[in-house]
């Protein structure tokens, strides 16, 4: 499960939803909210009400849902200030720009913001708007601003958008929110570990402007590095390759060819607890760079010379090592013989030519077998859920070895 066995027993949480289009996704948040076992209070905007109803969340949290700032409860008491005063945590999601704005300058006309000003609690702030909007340098200093004051803000993804355009200003899926949430109270079950992950594809120069290199996007690498700092490990991201953004917070280090990441892997990986290599690395690369640009002419050969392997070259350090191996045919020999070969505790297969499985994609899907023979056939899912999932296997072993 995303999030591994988390428990918010005991934790009111005082959930904000503005009004979004991303106001449907945050029903799934004080659903799983609620389901950890928190007290979830929703406070939702005029504009909220109009794309989801005021019932579905009173239905899943079992708590009555503010929607009107002049609420007095049964002891005439008015109800935000003395919500405000009994959470642990507000979180907004999705935090519009109007709602930042009016969170930064101290306004409170709307359920949500009435109750934050009423409230010592901290704030997680989940935006969600249109690109151009959360780019605009009001909105930004609008983020500063609260940001100063200590609120936590889960930056907004790049993906599409609800006018169809794709740009930065998607809200965070809700595994992701509920992470958030859980880090806000106190360590993640795998604080004090330190986790090396590598992402993306090598390139091996031919000469100064080509390269051999590879389809990898390093979406599944950088899901598996995001989810581990979730949880809160002590990750080193190692990337070549990429074609999406690096996330802020996480220790980064660009290692383009695969010898910079067989010398860095060498370097780090003897202090870390586990390595999940899940870059593609070159197999070849070529004998010799040219200097200078090679020029057109007849047909050319390149030579080509075997790299280090890198998982085999540290296959004696004792740290907990998950390999991935994405294969065109005879997946699960092929990737029980790598297991095997590379001496790994977990070996990720996915077949690659398989549909919502192939390179870029934002879905997976893959069988994790272990070095004790178990085989775990997951569906298809989205990669950061395949990440919790080979998290939630890492975590088990930690737990086998302490
Ligand atoms: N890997 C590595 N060093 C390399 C090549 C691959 O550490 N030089 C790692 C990959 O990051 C992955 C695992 O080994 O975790 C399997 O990679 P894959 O390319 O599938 O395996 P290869 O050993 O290269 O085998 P083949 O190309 O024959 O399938």
């Amino acid at each position: 499960m995303a999030g591994g066995d988390r428990d918010l027993t005991g934790r009111r949480i005082l959930l904000g939803v503005a009004g979004g289009i991303a106001a449907y996704k945050v029903v799934e948040v004080a659903r799983r909210l609620t389901r950890l076992g928190a007290s979830v209070h929703v406070a939702m905007t005029h504009s909220a009400s109009r794309f989801v109803g005021s019932l579905t969340f009173e239905t899943l949290t079992r708590n009555k849902v503010l929607t009107d700032v002049m609420e007095l409860d049964a002891a005439s008491e008015i109800v935000h200030v003395e919500l405000g005063k009994r959470v642990d945590l507000i979180v907004i999601a999705p935090a519009t720009a109007n709602l930042i704005a009016r969170l930064a300058h101290g306004l409170a006309e709307d359920p949500i913001t009435v109750t934050a000003l009423a409230s010592p609690a901290p704030l997680l702030i989940i935006p969600a708007m249109d690109h151009h909007m959360w780019a605009n340098a009001a909105t930004q200093a609008n983020v500063e601003t609260l940001r100063e004051r200590g609120a936590h803000i889960l930056l907004p993804v790049r993906g599409e958008l609800a006018s169809g355009e794709v740009g930065w200003g998607r809200m965070q899926e809700p595994e992701a929110i509920v992470e958030a949430v859980c880090a806000q109270f106190g360590p993640g079950p795998l604080a004090g570990r330190k986790i090396l992950v590598t992402a993306g594809g090598t390139r091996e120069p031919i000469d100064p402007v080509r390269y051999i290199g590879n389809h990898s996007s390093g979406k599944m690498g950088l899901a598996v590095a995001q989810e581990a700092a979730r949880r809160g490990a002590d990750v080193t991201l190692l990337y070549g390759a990429i074609s999406v953004p690096l996330s802020a917070g996480i220790k980064a280090e660009h290692t383009p060819t695969a010898a910079d990441m067989a010398a860095a892997v060498q370097r780090i990986a003897k202090d870390c607890d586990a390595l999940v290599m899940a870059a593609a690395v070159a197999d070849y690369r070529p004998a010799s760079i040219a200097s200078q640009k090679i020029k057109k002419g007849t047909d050319l050969t390149l030579q080509l010379t075997s790299t280090t392997d890198i998982l085999s070259s540290i296959a004696g350090l004792p740290l907990i090592k998950v390999g991935f191996a994405a294969e065109t045919e005879q997946l699960l020999s092929a990737a029980r013989d790598k297991l095997r070969r590379k001496q790994l505790d977990l070996i990720v297969a996915n077949d690659v030519t398989a549909e919502g499985s192939g390179f870029g994609s934002n879905t997976n899907q893959v069988t994790i077998l272990g070095r004790d023979g178990s085989m775990e056939e997951l569906p298809l899912l989205t990669k950061t859920e395949v990440a919790a999932r080979i998290l939630d296997r890492v975590q088990e072993l930690f737990d086998e070895r302490s």
